[in-house]
């Protein structure tokens, strides 16, 4: 496959709740890798031997002279921390854009769940079906529905669910997506990222109700193109894929739940 790496300049950087939204400009890199919503950038964290580490698009767009993508990452050690320090202006070593994201067409309409930091990686299929689809967003909070008004620009509906109950429905996702399946019936699919806890009680509800489900699957990973095997996923037939090649979008029904 086609390896693209290059250096990108931090455009903007900006605090959401706990999370952190950075513009990059990427040069050609939306124009010649983008496949679609759901993908990711392997971004290089660090000065010395430090891996790169993933993180998935949450918006891009073909620009000039340079393409803009934007991604929301939560600090959790040692590189996102040196990648939140670096200030507006200096540039970044990025890798992508990677992997394989969620089937969708433009005209389709589907139900977008994003659990915690799941939520950013979801705007794509948002944008990609403006206006159509229905999001159901959920964290532990309210501070942790980031980017809500983007997704009522951007969605028909938006439904949330907080465990603390702070914000919409006092739960998990899982119930609102059984409520939105139960009153409507002409959901294409139910697209999902989040922790695998959330993502297996989205498939299982999706499943009930025969919709089909794409969830969007978290390893950690070294290479980010195949390579090393850090990154492997166990499959319901016994085979392993790379989230990083194969994913990180699978059919529901391929993913191995109990693994
Ligand atoms: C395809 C993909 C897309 C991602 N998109 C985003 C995103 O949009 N925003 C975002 O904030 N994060 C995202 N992540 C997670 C992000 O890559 C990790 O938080 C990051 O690699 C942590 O690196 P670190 O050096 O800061 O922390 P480390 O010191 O490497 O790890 C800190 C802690 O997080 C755990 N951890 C690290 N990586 C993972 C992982 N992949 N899965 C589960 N636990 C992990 C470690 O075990 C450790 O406990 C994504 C991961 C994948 C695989
Ligand atoms: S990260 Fe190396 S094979 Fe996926």
């Amino acid at each position: 496959m086609m390896k693209v790496e290059r250096k990108c300049k931090i455009v903007s950087k900006e605090k959401m709740g706990d999370a952190i939204y950075m513009v990059l400009e990427v040069g050609d890199m939306v124009r010649t890798s983008c496949k679609g919503p759901g993908q990711f950038v392997h971004i290089k964290c660090g000065d010395g031997l430090l891996l790169r580490r993933p993180i998935s698009v949450c918006s891009c767009q073909e620009d000039d002279p340079s393409d803009l993508l934007a991604i929301v990452f939560e600090v959790r050690g040692e590189g996102t921390q040196w990648l939140a320090n670096r200030p507006v202006g200096h540039s970044v070593d990025v890798m992508g854009m990677l992997g394989n994201g969620f089937q969708v067409k433009p005209e389709g309409r589907y139900l977008l769940v994003g659990g915690g930091i799941g939520i950013p990686p979801m705007r794509g299929c948002a944008q990609y079906t403006m206006g159509k689809s229905t999001a159901i967003l959920g964290g532990r909070s309210a501070d942790k529905i980031i980017l809500r008004d983007r997704f009522a620009e951007e969605c028909a509906k938006v439904l949330i669910a907080t465990d603390d109950g702070s914000l919409g429905h006092h739960g998990f996702v899982d119930a609102l997506v059984r409520q939105e399946l139960e009153q409507d019936k002409n959901y294409d699919a139910v697209l999902a990222c989040g922790p695998k806890p959330m993502l297996r009680n989205v498939a299982k509800v999706a499943e009930e109700f025969g919709v089909p489900c794409q969830v969007s699957m978290e390893e950690r990973m070294g290479c980010g193109i195949g390579a090393c095997l850090v990154c492997a996923c166990d499959m319901k037939d016994g085979s392993r894929k790379h989230v990083c090649k194969d994913g990180p979008v699978f059919d529901s029904k391929e993913v191995d739940w109990n693994a």
